[in-house]
């Protein structure tokens, strides 16, 4: 809130206008709070993103989600505000932390399970992978192109998540858990993301909605990017009030994402505590 405010004391400084435009330069922290100053300065003006790490490239920047967090949950506060244009450089890669990269990996495995089987394919072959890992750039324009299909379908067909939408949140209920749980900067987003459809995986194997298999290929492959798997030790009093605040509750029902096969997800409000609380033991 206080980056926020100064966003606005600049804006105030420089004189912008109805017809003026904000550039967000930078990852998803700087895309999500530029988008939300950009929605909510004179009731709204322009902006354009430049993404420039892997999440922000195949996630944030599109979609118009813009948000700040709040002390008591993330994203709590923001608004739906579409960029004017996203442009998109894979060679700013070059420079980011491994550990940044992989988490971004994190949400282009996630398009994979919920909607691209061709894309999740592509990414468990060692040829690609070893390309991917090095930085290839044709490899990063394939990721970054599947990704970005994928996610804007979904938006283009239900802009404000009243239903389809939700599917992009795929291991993020249990991801915003943990990051909510273990202190934002313990596990970066994309990381905790991974724990998330590691759980999410583990449900859908006990409700028989797909195979071990299939589990163990995602286990694998979001393993391949050195992503976390192990569920942290956590409350479990706190996990369910961290769950019910989420924005994915719907008429006091928690619903959850979950896989039916690679490239295929469903929405679930039939799920027991007990049927996720016991892998935070
Ligand atoms: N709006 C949405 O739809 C949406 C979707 C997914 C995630 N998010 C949000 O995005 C945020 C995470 O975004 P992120 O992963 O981009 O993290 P980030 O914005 O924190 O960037 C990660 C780090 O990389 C640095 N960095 C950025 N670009 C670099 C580059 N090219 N070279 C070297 N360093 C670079 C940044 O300074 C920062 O330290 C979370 O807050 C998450 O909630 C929003
Ligand atoms: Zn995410």
């Amino acid at each position: 809130m206080e980056t926020l405010s100064e966003i606005y004391n600049f804006a105030f400084e420089f004189g912008l206008e109805r017809n003026s435009l904000i550039i967000a330069l930078g990852g998803g922290i700087v895309g999500d709070i530029t988008g939300l100053a950009a929605a909510t300065w004179l009731r709204g003006i322009e902006y354009i993103q430049i993404p420039t790490t892997l999440l922000s490239m195949v996630d944030s920047s599109v979609g118009g989600k813009t948000a700040v967090n709040h002390p008591k949950g993330k994203n709590l506060i923001g608004a739906f505000h579409q960029p004017k244009a996203v442009f998109i450089d894979p060679e700013t890669l070059q420079t980011l932390p491994k550990r940044e990269f992989n988490a971004g990996m994190a949400e282009v495995i996630k398009y994979g399970v919920i909607k691209d089987k061709e894309l999740f394919e592509f990414l468990e072959n060692e040829n690609n992978k070893n390309k991917l890992i090095n930085l290839d750039n044709e490899c990063l324009i394939k990721i970054i192109n599947s990704s970005i299909k994928t996610k804007s379908h979904i938006v283009s067909k239900d802009e404000q998540e009243h239903g389809i939408r939700a599917i992009l949140n795929y291991g993020h209920s249990f991801g915003h858990v943990i990051e909510n749980l273990c202190g934002y900067g313990e596990f970066l987003h994309g990381e905790a993301i991974s724990i998330g459809m590691k759980i999410a995986g583990e449900i859908a194997l006990e409700k028989g909605l797909w195979s071990n298999e299939e589990l163990i290929r995602q286990d694998n492959l979001l393993k391949s990017y050195s992503l976390p798997n192990k569920i942290p030790k956590i409350n479990k009093k706190e996990i369910i009030t961290i769950l019910m605040g989420d924005k994915k509750v719907r008429d006091g029902k928690m619903r959850f994402v979950l896989p039916k096969g690679i490239g295929e997800v469903d929405i679930y409000d039939d799920i027991v505590d007990s049927l996720f609380l016991k892998y935070f033991s």
